[in-house]
């Protein structure tokens, strides 16, 4: 049962509708000493602009075809095959990973929502993140019809 003693997370979650809303966020929430993880970096397009921002950035993807056009096309950048539901291998990592950009396919249905909820409370709670952004318009349109009650 919840009660006021529970872990509180300080996350801040960021819903992006489409790839050009997604890679519009960086300039506004990536900074020069992050250390930013990215989930469903598919060739690497959004990892270059993220290394542009941050202190470093690891590219990760499912796919391994993706990852070796990824490393192919980027040489200079970090890039992993990587599960995004798989949490301890991203751990194994083992980096201070402060920000997470996570773009994976069918989460943008709705029927992803309650994935997209619980991947995104799992990263932010086992690697404290300050921000999560998520391309997500079922996340988008569901955060913009919740509010939260103030007496
Ligand atoms: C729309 S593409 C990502 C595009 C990329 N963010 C960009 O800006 O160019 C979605 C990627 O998610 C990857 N993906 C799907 N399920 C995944 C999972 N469980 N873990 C990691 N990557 C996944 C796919 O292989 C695909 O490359």
């Amino acid at each position: 049962m919840a009660n006021e003693k529970q872990f509180k997370l300080k996350t801040l979650f960021v819903a992006a509708r489409g790839v050009q809303e997604y890679r519009a966020t960086i300039p506004t929430f990536v900074k020069p000493d992050d250390v930013i993880l990215e989930l469903g970096c598919e060739w690497g397009t959004t990892t270059e602009i993220l290394a542009q921002h941050s202190g470093e950035v690891i590219g990760t993807d499912i796919s391994p075809e993706c990852i070796q056009r990824a490393q192919q096309l980027r040489p200079h950048l970090h890039f992993e095959v990587l599960d995004a539901f798989d949490v301890r291998a991203a751990l194994g990592f083992g980096k201070p990973f402060n920000k997470v950009y996570m773009d994976l396919s069918g989460f943008s249905g709705y029927r992803a929502l309650l994935d997209v909820i619980a991947l995104t409370n799992m990263y932010a709670t086992i690697f404290s993140l300050q921000v999560i952004v998520v391309k997500s318009g079922a996340l988008k349109h569901f955060a913009s019809h919740c509010t939260a009650w103030r007496e």
